[in-house]
């Protein structure tokens, strides 16, 4: 039993395959959840890797509740990984936690060896383009080399499937709409075919790997597919992003910083539909191809911040915040700021038969609820790290 996950695992566990409880003592708080001594077998599992992050955990939750089969979560923690996101399944015998870093080649051809996962669904990455600004160096190892590496090693233990295994198995790349670059207003939304003109270390990093993706399935054969998608939204996103972000200084009646006019246009979509549009990729998808996906809901970045407010206010919190509009800061705006996306998603409605649930009235409605309802998880991942990288990047109190 090597590799670091395992003897991670092996320092809180018991000597028989049984399940145990673990604690961790993180610069995010104490996190516990279940481990496995050695590993519990399941049948055909798929692999998600990044299962720990905010689109990740909502597709793990979601799986289980839409799905049969088990899943194997494969994450680092960096400081946007949680385990307190999958709390609520951590007793569920579909579910196992593997703690390991997807760039680690050994680790990976062990984790898929012992768990034969059917399909891989891989989101881990870093994700936050103004980190990518400040220090690019994670986002080429663990976008790059990281997804380098679990093609490879996807590659050899799927070579050695037996046919049907061969057959059925797919590796799913989730990627984002940032690799097409930036619209002029008017200009129809990105499409599968649009070229790809990646503006920030965070996009080019997410280009490359697509690109990789792409390779992997022309020259080996590889089972891939690959989903762009526009901006997600919803429970469990990191409060790095703008709309946790607002919601959450909006609530402490903190400066809620807008970057340059506030005019620069994103399409919003739902986390779940976002996970929804994964799983028909999965099961429907053509291998080798790939899917965009999107919200068909363009905002301004001000109006993002105006919806919040005005939410906040209906909720009559702290009187002397009214209106919460009045803790809108105008600040420097990000290097390289990309003015626009939207994305045609109609490709993957016509062939797929997909199309989002959530309007973004209701969207934002349940999202502004549970990050109200969960200010403990707020408090948590905001402390250590966060606090430190909000103080550097806005010269603000955290
Ligand atoms: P996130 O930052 O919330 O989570 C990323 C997860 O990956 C974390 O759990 C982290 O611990 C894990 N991770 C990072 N480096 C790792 C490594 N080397 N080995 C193993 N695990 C590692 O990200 P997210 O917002 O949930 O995005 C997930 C994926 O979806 C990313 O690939 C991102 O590019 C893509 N995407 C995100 C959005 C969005 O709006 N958030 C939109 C389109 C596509
Ligand atoms: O488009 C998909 C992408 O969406 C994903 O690939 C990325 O992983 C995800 O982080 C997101 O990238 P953005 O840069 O669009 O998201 P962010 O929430 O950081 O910013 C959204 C917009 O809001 C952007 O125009 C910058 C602006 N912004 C952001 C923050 C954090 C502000 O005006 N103020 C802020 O404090």
């Amino acid at each position: 039993m090597g590799g670091k996950g395992f003897d991670w695992l092996r320092q809180t566990g018991t000597e028989t395959l049984r399940p145990f409880l673990f604690t961790i003592k993180g610069t995010c708080g104490t996190r516990s959840g279940r481990g496995w001594k050695g590993f519990y077998p399941m049948d055909n599992p798929i692999l998600v890797t990044g299962g720990a992050g905010f689109i990740g955990s909502n597709f793990i939750l979601q799986w289980l509740r839409q799905e049969t089969g088990g899943v194997i979560n494969f994450d680092k923690l960096t400081y946007a990984g949680n385990l307190r996101n999958l709390a609520s399944i951590a007793t569920d015998a579909r579910y196992q936690f593997v703690h390991g870093d997807i760039v680690d080649r050994d680790f990976v051809r062990e984790v898929l060896q012992r768990h034969q996962p059917s399909a891989i669904v891989h989101f881990a990455a870093e994700s936050h383009v103004d980190r990518s600004i400040h220090c690019a160096d994670d986002f080429i190892r663990t976008n790059i080399e990281g997804t380098f590496v679990m093609l490879e090693e996807a590659r050899a233990y799927w070579a050695n499937l037996a046919a049907a295994g061969r057959e059925r198995f797919r590796f799913l790349h989730v990627s984002t709409d940032e690799v097409y670059g930036s619209l002029g207003p008017g200009e129809p939304g990105f499409c599968e075919t649009t070229a790809y003109a990646p503006n920030s270390p965070y996009a080019a990093s997410k280009a490359a790997s697509d690109h990789l993706v792409r390779a992997y399935h022309h020259t080996h054969g590889l089972p891939t597919l690959t989903t762009n998608c526009s901006n997600n939204y919803g429970p469990y996103q990191f409060p790095e992003k703008l709309i946790p972000l607002t919601i959450v200084n909006a609530r402490r009646g903190k400066p809620l910083p807008v970057y340059g006019d506030g005019l620069n246009v994103r399409d919003w979509l739902y986390v779940e539909d976002h996970c929804e549009a994964i799983r028909a990729v999965l099961s429907r998808g053509k291998v080798g191809e790939t899917y965009n996906i999107g919200g068909d809901t363009e905002k301004t970045n001000l109006e993002i911040v105006e919806t919040v407010c005005s939410a906040m206010d209906e909720l009559k919190g702290d009187a002397q915040l009214f209106p919460h509009k009045k803790l809108v800061i105008f600040v420097k705006d990000r290097s390289g700021h990309d003015r626009r996306y939207a994305m045609d998603a109609s490709k993957i409605k016509r062939e797929l038969g997909w199309a989002p649930r959530e309007t973004f009235e209701s969207g934002m409605r349940k999202t502004i609820s549970w990050f109200l309802e969960n200010d403990e998880w707020v408090r948590e991942v905001t402390s250590g790290q966060y606090r430190e990288w909000m103080s550097t990047h806005y010269a603000l109190e955290p």
